[in-house]
């Protein structure tokens, strides 16, 4: 079966309504349904923006890897333009986005426009750090293939696996490093999903 991007929306949806979470169901998944509802109502599929860009053979490795989410096979069929994000202009935050990889499949900037919603993917190069940051949007990231340390708040960081989730209310500082993997995930921001209110504070020392 050809992958389209509707399919992976499909996927992505039923892999979000239904993803386990310690506190409790978070009204971030039922945000996140319901814009991939409105989404495939509207029934407009643009096709990827820009060139395609493939991933880098550490992420393939993870996301073929026996671990990863079986969605990792659907994602790595579309030939999406994967780069760094663009969420700030802070040098600092340019500096530190170089191992990032990046598609906003649903938002202000994503392949199907949203005003309520960012929801993409988003994987990190191994040993990299994406330092201490806070933004109005409440978001989770949800592991699918790979692993990442995550810090949230006061916390000391975790480490998470696929299947692993990373959820950061509103202006929680959090941050993410990587070791000898890579990891590839599925991000949602809902509230105010503006990057006006983005801040990087850069790297820690913490262990
Ligand atoms: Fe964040």
């Amino acid at each position: 079966m050809q992958v389209t991007l509707k399919t992976l929306l499909c996927g992505l949806r039923a892999l979000i309504d239904q993803h386990p979470i310690a506190e409790g169901r978070l009204g971030i998944q039922d945000n996140a349904c319901a814009a991939i509802d409105e989404a495939i109502a509207q029934h407009i599929w643009p096709e990827p923006e820009g060139s395609p860009s493939p991933l880098s053979k550490p992420f393939v490795d993870v996301m073929t890897s026996r671990t990863a989410h079986n969605i990792c096979q659907d994602i790595l069929q579309i030939p999406f333009s994967w780069a760094p994000p663009n969420t700030s202009d802070n040098p600092l935050y340019v500096a530190h986005s170089h191992s990032k990889a990046h598609v906003e499949l649903l938002g202000p900037q994503g392949i199907i426009t949203s005003q309520k919603i960012r929801l993409g993917l988003y994987g990190i190069l191994p040993d990299s750090e994406y330092g201490i940051r806070t933004h109005p949007a409440e978001e989770i990231f949800i592991m699918l293939a790979g692993e990442a340390e995550w810090l949230r708040g006061d916390d000391d960081y975790q480490l998470k696996k696929a299947g692993g989730y990373a959820y950061h209310p509103s202006m929680m500082p959090h941050a993410t490093r990587t070791r000898h993997s890579a990891f590839m995930s599925v991000y949602i921001w809902t509230g105010d999903v503006s990057t006006d209110g983005y801040r990087y504070f850069g790297v820690t020392n913490a262990d």
